[in-house]
């Protein structure tokens, strides 16, 4: 969290406690601050205020989305990328509908003709803008524009990619989008959801009506206020171009450790990528044992996405790019921010490469993982 995010969520958890459904002085104050919020969220992604209903996470904002969608649409399968996070595969996997994956290319992209031929017996679809492993950007206002000739809703999960690339919701012109407030610098357990005025919506919390009726539960005040000073924030950051400065220090990251490590590939098109995220493998290296060392050296990364760590299977969206299961097995995914400095960038270059070149060293012993210690 950005320190003025905290400075803004602190006094809303220590010192305001009114429901903003009260009818007192304090309460109002509380209901004026998740308006000023809801306005901030909504100047981000270019959509009305009216627009856009406060989620407990972006879990539930996608899971809202495509169960609105589900009940809401007739007959048809749910059309969804092969790469898409959990929180969608799952969803669609445990609806009563059939789902329809549709392949990417080894660029990590949506495979356009591969949606169009599906698009025929669909009820509704559902495309990430940005993949939260690779970091690749789907074309969404081609998949929107297809799915319009078919008058199928879209839904897009822009978790991975709001307040890191410019959106326009109206331009897209997307029914329903998913963002979550601890991918942009606020807290945890906050998320929302935009969905388009005037699209049919069927809420999946029932109760006291707040939000709109669209999400009933009283308002975590404390966190909407922190989403909406994060989303204040990332806007001005995106218009001070630091989106440039963030691709600036992933770009000279991966230079040196490319050159620095012999058999070090870049996965995705390097053209079509959020500028914050590397996604690399390292021929012969299996990536929990360099997740170890580099934790040791002070260098949090992941492999997979930070939700799959812990499970060895290759990711499903590795194995979606035509990544042969052995490299995939070997591949980490870096990220970066602006509150990173190019110094931290080189540093972490540097122990990436001594990393490699130690694991390669303990893996050609035999000796076995316990040596990674102290080899
Ligand atoms: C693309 C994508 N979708 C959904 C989620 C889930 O969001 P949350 O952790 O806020 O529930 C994440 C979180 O990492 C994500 O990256």
């Amino acid at each position: 969290m950005l320190p003025e995010v905290m400075d803004a969520m602190l006094p809303w958890l220590s010192g305001n406690h009114s429901n903003p459904s009260g009818t007192y002085r304090a309460a109002k104050f509380a209901r004026k601050a998740i308006d000023e919020a809801r306005g901030h969220v909504a100047a981000l992604i270019g959509s009305d205020e009216g627009e856009i209903v406060f989620t407990g996470t972006g879990t539930e904002s996608v899971n809202t989305a495509l169960r609105s969608l589900d009940e809401l649409t007739g007959e048809g399968s749910a059309i969804v990328s092969a790469i898409e996070h959990s929180a969608v595969l799952r969803f669609v996997e445990n609806s009563r509908r059939s789902v329809s994956r549709i392949p990417v290319s080894t660029n990590g992209r949506i495979d356009l003709n591969a949606f169009r031929a599906s698009c025929g017996n669909a009820a509704y679809v559902s495309v990430m803008l940005a993949n939260n492993e690779t970091g690749m950007i789907q074309p969404l206002a081609e998949v929107i524009s297809i799915a319009r000739e078919h008058s199928l809703p879209v839904h897009c999960d822009a978790i991975q990619a709001v307040g890191k690339i410019f959106l326009d919701v109206r331009r897209e012109a997307v029914d329903l989008l998913s963002i979550s407030a601890h991918k942009l610098h606020g807290p945890k357990g906050i998320g929302a959801l935009y969905v388009r005025s005037g699209l049919d919506f069927s809420p999946m919390m029932h109760g006291g009506g707040q939000e709109g009726g669209r999400r009933s539960g009283t308002e975590n005040v404390a966190s909407i206020v922190a989403m909406g000073e994060a989303a204040r924030l990332a806007k001005i950051a995106l218009e001070n171009d630091a989106g440039d400065r963030i691709r600036h220090m992933r770009d000279s990251f991966e230079r040196l450790v490319m050159e620095g490590v012999s058999g070090c590939v870049r996965n995705g098109d390097p053209a079509f990528r959020l500028p914050n995220t590397s996604h690399l493998s390292f021929e012969s290296c299996d990536s929990a044992g360099l997740l170890i060392l580099l934790d040791e050296a002070g260098v949090a990364c992941s492999a997979g996405s930070a939700c799959m760590s812990g499970k060895q299977k290759p990711s499903h969206v590795q194995l979606a790019m035509g990544i042969p299961e052995e490299r995939a097995k070997t591949s980490l995914r870096f990220s970066f921010s602006h509150l990173n400095t190019p110094e931290e960038a080189t540093c972490a270059a540097e122990k990436t490469i001594r990393a490699v070149e130690k694991l390669r060293r303990v893996q050609g012993t035999g000796i076995g993982p316990v040596a990674i210690y102290h080899g």
